[in-house]
């Protein structure tokens, strides 16, 4: 069983290596995250976080839904996607923390609603981890787990199969959310898109 910190060099090493040329890579995604933004139905001044949000794609879409007024933070455990959000003028539109999703330096309920695109793949212990999402956004607050490319069609990008055991398998995701205080709403696994919504339980 790895250690957190091993888990957390490993992803720090993996990201670290992609972290420069990132955005370069996925030029094409803007119109995806702005889309799945929309449908977490933000309002106006609302609090929201994007869990892992490396080098800062969703923060402007974020900022856009929530407006002025309202409070938008970027949390990842890599240095280096940090800095390239930085380069990339992100943090103008979130207040960006270096920190672990799995302990986050937040207040309990705090949030109306946490954002995560291509997140759970990477979490050590993905129910726990969701839980300490929970933790921090209020009750009927909401969770968006997105990825800009769908679950098969990422599986053919890397070469290899999906396995009835892939966590974002609808059957084992809905039981994984409820388990961790989330009610899952609605599930999308298309080509184009991967993005699970659920509602923080009372
Ligand atoms: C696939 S990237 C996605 C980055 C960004 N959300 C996007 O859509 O472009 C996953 C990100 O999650 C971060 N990450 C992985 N595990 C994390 C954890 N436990 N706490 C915070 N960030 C984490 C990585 O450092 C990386 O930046």
């Amino acid at each position: 069983m790895p250690s957190m910190s091993d888990d957390h060099t490993h992803v720090q090493e993996f990201f670290t290596a992609r972290a420069a040329d990132w955005d370069a890579r996925f030029p094409d995604d803007g119109p995806a995250y702005a889309a799945a933004v929309a449908d977490l139905a933000l309002r106006e001044g609302d609090r929201v976080l994007d869990a892992g949000c490396g080098t800062g794609r969703a923060l402007p879409p974020l900022r856009a839904a929530v407006g002025p007024s309202g409070v938008v933070v970027g949390a990842d455990l890599t240095p280096a996607m940090l800095e390239a959000a930085v380069r990339a003028g992100r943090d103008r539109d979130g207040r960006l923390l270096l920190a672990d999703v799995a302990a986050l330096p937040l207040r309990s309920e705090s949030l109306d609603a946490v954002f995560a695109a291509g997140l759970i793949a990477h979490l050590p212990d993905p129910a726990r981890n969701l839980r300490e999402l929970a933790r921090v956004v209020r009750p009927g607050g909401t969770l968006a787990l997105f990825h800009p490319i769908g679950r098969a069609a990422l599986a053919a990008r890397q070469g290899r199969q999906i396995t009835p055991d892939d966590l974002r398998a609808e059957p084992n995701l809905r039981p994984l959310l409820a388990g961790s205080g989330w009610r899952m709403t609605s599930y999308a696994d298309e080509d184009s898109r991967f993005l699970a919504l659920a509602v923080r339980a009372d």
